[in-house]
C-alpha cells in the first residue's frame, strides 16, 4: 500500500498528467490537493488526446476513484463542462468522482477581478481562471464552498454578501462594470441538483481508505517554482503545489503518506511573467518550443523554453523531499548535437550556495553551464533502458548526480506505450 504525492518540479507542465495516467494503474485513489482549472493535464492514449483541468487524471482507469480535495478552488461551469466531455467520450464517472464540501468555489466576480488585475502594469500573466481572487477569498474568510450549495439560505445571504463588496469594488477600484447579483445567485442556485451527487467529505473517506490499506496518488497541479511560498513571489499561483500541500489540501496527515514522486522535464519551460534564468531567446530555444510543442494546455500560450536546471531542480527537491522522479520529454532532446545544463549560479562573479527564490537575485543570475553530447538519434520507440543510447544514459546520469533525483520512470513520447520504466 503507497500513498504518494506527485509533484510538478519546475514551472508547471512537465508532464504530470501522462505519470498520473501511467501510475494510476497502480493505485485505487487519486487525488487533486490544490489549484482549480488553472491546470491543464494531458493525457494521451493511442492517437487521442484528452486535456483535463479539475478532474484528476486517473480518472481515465475505470476502477480508480478520484478526489477533489478541500485544497482545490472549483468553477462548477469548467467541473460540469468536464464530466459532460468526460461522459461523451464514454466515462462513466458515477460513483467514481468525490468533491470535497469544504472546496471553495469560484465565482464569477473572481474571474472578472483576475482579467482586471492582469490590465495593470503588475501582471502575473495568470490564466485567468479566477484563482488568485478566489483564494483570496478563502484566506481573508470570504469565501464560498461547495457545501453553501446545499444550503439555498445560506448561499444567497453569502452571494449577496460578496457581491455588495465586490460591486463597489468593481466600481470605484477598478472603474469596472458590476455584476447583477440576481443572476448570479439563479446561476449558482442551479449548480445545486447537478453537483450534489459529488458532494462528500473526502478527508474522512481518504483518512478510511487508507487505514482499510487501499493506495492514494495526490496528483500536483502547477509546479514547486509556482508555489505561493517557495516559488518566484509573485509570480506565482496562489496554492501550494509542493508536497506538503497534500495535507493541508486533502485532510491527510503526512504521517500518511509514504513518499512523494517528481516530475522532472528535461528541460525547463515556463508560462506567464517572473525570472527564469536559463531561458533561451536563441534557435536552440525556438527548437525546443517547437520540437516540444511547448503550446499552454489551458491558454494555448507559447511556453518559455531553456536548458535544465539542476540548480532549482535540487531546491525543488529538497522543498518537496524529491528522491525519486519521472524524467520526460527526452525525446525533444534527440535534435541537438549538444545540450546544456545549468549547475549553479553566479551573481556579480560569486557562486552562490543556495537557490534564490527572491526575484530581485534571480532576475539577475548568471548560470553555469556544462556542455553534454546530444545523441541524434531517434529515442521515441524505446521502451528498454539498456537500449538508450550511451550520450542518453550520461544525460540522466548527469542530472541524478547533480539533483541528487532517481530516475524509475523515463519518458520518450506523449503516448502510454512511450514509457520506460527503470527496473
Ligand atoms: P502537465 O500540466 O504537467 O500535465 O503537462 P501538460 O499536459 O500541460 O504538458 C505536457 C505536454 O507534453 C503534453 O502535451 C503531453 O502530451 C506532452 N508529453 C508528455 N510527456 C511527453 C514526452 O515524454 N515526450 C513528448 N514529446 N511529449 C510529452
Ligand atoms: P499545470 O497543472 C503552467 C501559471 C500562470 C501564471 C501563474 C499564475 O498544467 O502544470 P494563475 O492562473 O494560477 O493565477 O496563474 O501560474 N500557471 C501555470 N503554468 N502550468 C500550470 O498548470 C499553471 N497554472 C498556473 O501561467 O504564470
Ligand atoms: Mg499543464
Amino acid at each position: 500500500m503507497s500513498v504518494t504525492v506527485l509533484v510538478g518540479s519546475q514551472w508547471g507542465d512537465e508532464g504530470k498528467g501522462k505519470v498520473v495516467d501511467i501510475l494510476s494503474a497502480r493505485y485505487k485513489i487519486v487525488a487533486r490537493y490544490q489549484g482549480g482549472a488553472n491546470a491543464g493535464h494531458t493525457i494521451k492514449i493511442g492517437n487521442e488526446q484528452i486535456v483535463l483541468h479539475l478532474i484528476p487524471s486517473g480518472i481515465l482507469r475505470p476502477d480508480v476513484t478520484c478526489v477533489i480535495g478541500n485544497g482545490v478552488v472549483v468553477d462548477p461551469n469548467a467541473l460540469l463542462n468536464e464530466i459532460e466531455f468526460l461522459e461523451s467520450i464514454g466515462i462513466d464517472i458515477r460513483g467514481r468522482l468525490l468533491i470535497s464540501h469544504n472546496a471553495h468555489l469560484i465565482m464569477p466576480y473572481h474571474k472578472l477581478l483576475d482579467s482586471l488585475n492582469e490590465r495593470t502594469k503588475d501582471k502575473i500573466g495568470t490564466t485567468g481562471k479566477g484563482i488568485g481572487p478566489c483564494y483570496n477569498d478563502k484566506y481573508a474568510r470570504k469565501g464560498i464552498r461547495i457545501q453553501d450549495l446545499l444550503n439555498k439560505d445560506e448561499l444567497v445571504r453569502k452571494i449577496r454578501a460578496n457581491l455588495e463588496e465586490k460591486n463597489i469594488l468593481l466600481k470605484k477600484v477598478y472603474e469596472s462594470e458590476t455584476l447583477d447579483v440576481d443572476k448570479i445567485i439563479d446561476e449558482y442556485l442551479e449548480f445545486d441538483e447537478r453537483i450534489d451527487p459529488y458532494i462528500k467529505d473526502t478527508a474522512t473517506f481518504l483518512n478510511k481508505a487508507i487505514d482499510g490499506g487501499q493506495s492514494v496518488l495526490f496528483e500536483g497541479a502547477q509546479g514547486a517554482l509556482l508555489d505561493i511560498d517557495f516559488g518566484t513571489y509573485p509570480y506565482v499561483t496562489s496554492s501550494s503545489p509542493t508536497s506538503g500541500g497534500a495535507s493541508t489540501g486533502t485532510g491527510v496527515p503526512p504521517t500518511k503518506i509514504s513518499s512523494v514522486f517528481g516530475i522532472v522535464k528535461a528541460y525547463i519551460t515556463r508560462v506567464g511573467n517572473g525570472p527564469f534564468p536559463t531561458e533561451l531567446f536563441n534557435e536552440e530555444g525556438r527548437k525546443l518550443q517547437e520540437v516540444g510543442a511547448e503550446f499552454g494546455a489551458t491558454t494555448g500560450r507559447p511556453r518559455r523554453c531553456g536548458w535544465f536546471d539542476a540548480f532549482l531542480t535540487s531546491y525543488s527537491a529538497m522543498i518537496n523531499g524529491i528522491k525519486d522522479a519521472a524524467i520526460t520529454k527526452l525525446d525533444v532532446l534527440s535534435e541537438f548535437d549538444e545540450i546544456k545544463v545549468c549547475v549553479g549560479y553566479e551573481l556579480n562573479g560569486k557562486q552562490l550556495k543556495t537557490f534564490p527564490n527572491d526575484i530581485s537575485t534571480l532576475e539577475n543570475v548568471v548560470p553555469i553551464y556544462e556542455t553534454l553530447s546530444g545523441w541524434k538519434k531517434d529515442i521515441s520507440g524505446i521502451t528498454e533502458y539498456d537500449d538508450l543510447p550511451l550520450e542518453t544514459k550520461e544525460y540522466l546520469k548527469f542530472i541524478e548526480t547533480h539533483t541528487g533525483v532517481n530516475f524509475k520512470i523515463i519518458s520518450v513520447g506523449a503516448k502510454r506505450s512511450q514509457t520506460i520504466i527503470v527496473q
